[in-house]
């Protein structure tokens, strides 16, 4: 019996005791992505994946496949000369996690998968979207599978270390999603098969790194990229601002590859052409034709990342004609990023409003990567007070709850 957390950016394994497996070359995050190199029939995942990506940029990169599950439109990619459909592409995937698994002396034959509170709050497509992992999961050739919530997962882990009964508020800040559960946890609770009585109240809103990352992008970075300028459309014709979508396409490294199509083509040459500001036409040219989005993305995560440790950082990127030296410091990331503080501290509104009058949150429990943004540990520490606020490994409570909760779903049937 194992837990997996399928995250959008980071994928992990622990058993049934909540040891968390070190499934990528002995590193406990298996990162969610895969790379189809074109001149090769091999498929990698994980670190192998982003490695031979990094050196060689030609061929298929894949990633935030969670994202996409409850997705109607997404349904086939071409990948080389095959037609693969979501489901088969997650498989692919949570096949390469099987085999790490094996090879550290376990199986795949019960798991307890991870899901997100809500995959969409249309009941209809989140079922939709767990039968779609379900499927995938099962092409991966997974024995039995039980889903549990990532949340109340987190919140299972938490419980391990808990002496005495509370109500705690349990917030997961991931890439994709951030979650929030408020549940009863302790020893009493504990042995309980059934948790579902536990929750008091849960939801959850799309609100995570990706976005941060994305608002650093915008604020810091679109300049760079011709944001503002203005071309001549025809001989003899008014001066044109750059359209703001063809910039809102960087906001997102899936959508990036849009800007490739023939029509926004077109507009570049044209751009390239008549600009006023031609070197960040040159740029955002480079950027989308040689495929630099996911090198760029990771070095603007990695600036966030240094922004919860600092206060100050240097944002480098020198690849062909982009040349981008950006200091950034905490206040303008916090400024960029004040609206995704505002929609998290909205859903935690509407969640402790379900929370019945007089019952108390003992704690909260703050996991998941994107809980090191300083400012959403501020969030709650002015909601509930610093002497409230708990936090374990980030990345790991999540996976850890899962494997634990492995005997009791699995005895319960
Ligand atoms: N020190 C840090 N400061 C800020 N953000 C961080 C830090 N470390 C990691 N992150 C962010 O946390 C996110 C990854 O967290 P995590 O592994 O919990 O997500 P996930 O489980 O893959 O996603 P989800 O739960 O949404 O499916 C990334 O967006 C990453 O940039
Ligand atoms: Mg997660």
């Amino acid at each position: 019996m194992i837990g997996i957390d399928f995250g959008t950016s980071n994928t992990a394994v622990a058993t049934a005791s909540g040891e968390v497996l070190r499934i990528d070359h002995g590193d406990a995050l298996f990162r969610t992505v895969l790379f189809y190199p074109e001149d090769s029939p091999e498929t990698l995942a994980g670190s192998e994946a982003i490695e031979r990506y990094q050196d060689d940029n030609a061929g298929r990169f894949i990633q935030s496949m969670k994202t996409w599950l409850p997705s109607q439109s997404f349904t086939r990619t071409q990948l080389r000369e095959r037609t693969l459909s979501l489901e088969e592409l997650i498989a692919v995937f949570l096949r390469k996690v099987g085999e790490a698994v094996k090879q550290q002396g376990h199986t795949t034959e019960a798991v307890v998968l991870g899901r997100p509170a809500r995959f969409s709050t249309d009941p209809k497509v989140d079922a939709f979207a767990e039968a779609r992992l379900l499927k995938a999961a099962q092409l991966a050739g997974f024995g039995a599978v039980r889903f549990l919530i990532e949340p109340i997962a987190a919140a299972l882990a938490y419980e391990a270390s808990l002496k005495r009964d509370e109500v705690v508020l349990v917030a997961d800040f991931g890439a994709g999603t951030s979650d929030l559960t408020v549940m009863r946890l302790g020893p009493r609770h504990r042995a309980q098969p059934d948790r579902s009585g536990d929750v008091i109240a849960s939801g959850g809103v799309y609100v995570g790194g990706d976005r941060f990352d994305a608002a650093i992008m915008k604020q810091k970075l679109f300049p760079h990229f011709g944001a503002g300028s203005t071309y001549l459309p025809a001989l003899g014709a008014k001066r044109m601002t750059m359209p703001t979508y063809v910039s809102s396409r960087l906001l997102s490294w899936n959508e990036m590859s849009l800007i490739r199509e023939k029509k926004t083509r077109e507009l570049i040459d044209l751009m390239l052409r008549s600009s006023d500001r031609k070197p960040a036409i040159e740029a955002l040219h480079d950027l989308v034709m040689y495929n630099l989005g996911f090198r760029l993305y990771r070095a603007i995560e990695a600036a966030k990342v240094r922004l919860s440790t600092s206060t100050k950082t240097t944002l480098d990127f020198e690849e062909e004609r982009i040349s981008i030296h950006e200091t950034i410091t905490r206040a303008e990331f916090e400024t960029a990023s004040a609206h995704l503080i505002d929609e998290l501290e909205a859903c935690t509104d509407e969640v402790l409003s379900r929370v019945p009058a007089g019952l108390r949150v003992d704690s909260v429990f703050l996991t998941g990567g994107s809980s090191h943004v300083p400012a959403v540990r501020r969030l709650f520490a002015r909601k509930f007070g610093e002497e409230r606020l708990r936090t374990a490994d980030a990345f790991t409570s999540v996976v850890e709850g899962l494997g634990r909760a492995a005997p009791m779903n699995f005895a319960a049937s």
